[in-house]
């Protein structure tokens, strides 16, 4: 009897072990794939992180929830914390605390970079020639209640300064501290591009997103072109986006759709001068299977972030002779309003969508006449064109 005994328990107690070390043996991006995290949960995992892959990432804090959650931000970068002439673009989810299904993404997104930089080239790139930022949380205080909104009631997704407002664009007043940080960091990082994630639906939603009266028909910002452009790279690359038996392509423009009123992917186009989407990744809100929405969306991402930033137009503006970077305003003929600046460095970002007929291009310093034109061609391809620009 007591032998048997023995064995008995020798043998649980070696199946306990064997599971155990099953779990242990989970690769960080088999973890974060494996469950929904916690706010703590969360926290503690992007600290961890930017520690485990310190030379590709850096951890910030953009700011406070209501209830005083910080709002993690990873930088993912081989000169994250730096400054230099890389382009950044940044990721947001969970802005409405009941879709969750992107905190998770944007951590597996981190640690397939963190796991993949040094094999494969896409992830190279992404790491070595961007500032990539990943914000999982943007609403903690709702994830935590389980609402859409943050703790004081308010849709963060209508509580941007809004281009109808007056003045347009201008402060109400009302923002919410998640939005003010969001606003101040999209505008002390001259980010090129964005993706904010959702669910309730299976859409690439581009601006703009509402019309002056209220109604639904599509809302062209100037660089429509462009916008549309970004939508398709993003939704190719997702089968379930691709086939949508909904949206043809997987694509809508916002105001087309439905109108939103103080959104943030117009003030993110109108005032940072960023090109962002929104994505919509899943049709029931909280309800994602996270590895296939990581598996559906890791390629669109990527494509995202390399053909926003260095597809499209780029380039330098310096002093003949010196060589020091200029600040210049670049303009795209026929883009009425749109400018872009140059960043401390004398570079900018500009996406442009392919086109078989040249896009001209005028460059100029602020104060001066002088102006600098260029004829350029985005090949089908959409590979970016760079140039190189000096005034004496
Ligand atoms: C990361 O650190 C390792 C070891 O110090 C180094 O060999 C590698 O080049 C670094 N990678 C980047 C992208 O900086
Ligand atoms: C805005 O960002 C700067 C750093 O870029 C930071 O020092 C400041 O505290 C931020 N303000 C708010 C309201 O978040
Ligand atoms: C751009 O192309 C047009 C049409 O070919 C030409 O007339 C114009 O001179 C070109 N401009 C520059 C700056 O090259
Ligand atoms: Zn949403």
């Amino acid at each position: 009897m007591w032998p048997q005994r023995v064995l008995l328990a020798a043998l649980l107690l070696s199946l306990c072990a064997w599971t155990d070390a099953r779990i242990k043996f989970q690769t960080p991006l088999q973890q974060v794939l494996s469950r929904q995290f916690t706010n703590a949960e969360l926290a503690a995992h992007m600290r961890r992180f930017s520690t485990r892959c310190a030379n590709i990432s850096r951890l910030h804090t953009i700011g406070s929830s209501v209830r005083g959650e910080p709002l993690l931000a990873l930088e993912i970068s081989s000169s994250a914390g730096s400054e230099d002439a890389k382009p950044h673009f940044k990721c947001i989810a969970n802005m409405h605390g009941d879709e969750t299904g992107g905190r998770q993404l944007l951590l597996a997104l981190a640690e397939w970079l963190c796991a993949n930089y040094a094999v494969d080239a896409a992830a190279r790139t992404v790491v070595t020639k961007t500032h990539l930022w990943l914000l999982p949380t943007m609403n903690p205080d709702g994830f935590a209640a389980g609402t859409r909104a943050n703790a004081n009631g308010v849709d963060l997704n209508r509580n941007f300064p809004d281009r109808f407002g007056s003045p347009p664009l201008a402060l109400t007043g009302l923002e919410q501290p998640e939005t003010l940080a969001v606003m101040n960091w999209t505008l002390s990082r001259q980010f090129t591009a964005s993706a904010n994630m959702h669910e309730g639906a299976l859409v690439v939603n581009y601006p703009f997103d509402n019309t002056a009266d209220g109604s639904s028909v599509y809302s062209k910002a100037q660089d429509d072109a462009a916008l549309r452009y970004l939508a398709k790279v993003y939704a190719n690359r997702n089968p379930q986006l691709k086939t949508s038996p909904v949206f043809p392509g997987g694509i809508t423009n916002g105001a087309a759709w439905y109108n939103v009123n103080g959104g943030m992917q117009d003030w993110n186009y109108l005032k940072a001068g960023c090109f962002e989407l929104t994505l919509e990744l899943w049709e029931d809100k909280g309800g994602a299977d996270l590895q296939v929405l990581f598996d559906n969306n890791l390629l669109s991402m990527l494509d995202l972030v390399l053909r926003s930033t260095l597809g499209g137009l780029r380039g330098k503006v310096r002093r003949q002779g010196t060589g020091a970077p200029l600040e210049a305003k670049i303009r795209v003929i026929g883009s009425t309003t749109m400018t872009t600046s140059t960043k401390k460095f004398g570079d900018f970002y500009r996406p442009l969508a392919p086109s078989a007929t040249p896009y001209l291009v005028a460059v100029r310093l602020p104060g001066r006449t002088e102006t600098r034109l260029f004829n350029v061609t985005i090949p089908a391809s959409g590979a970016g064109v760079s140039l190189a620009v000096t005034f004496p």
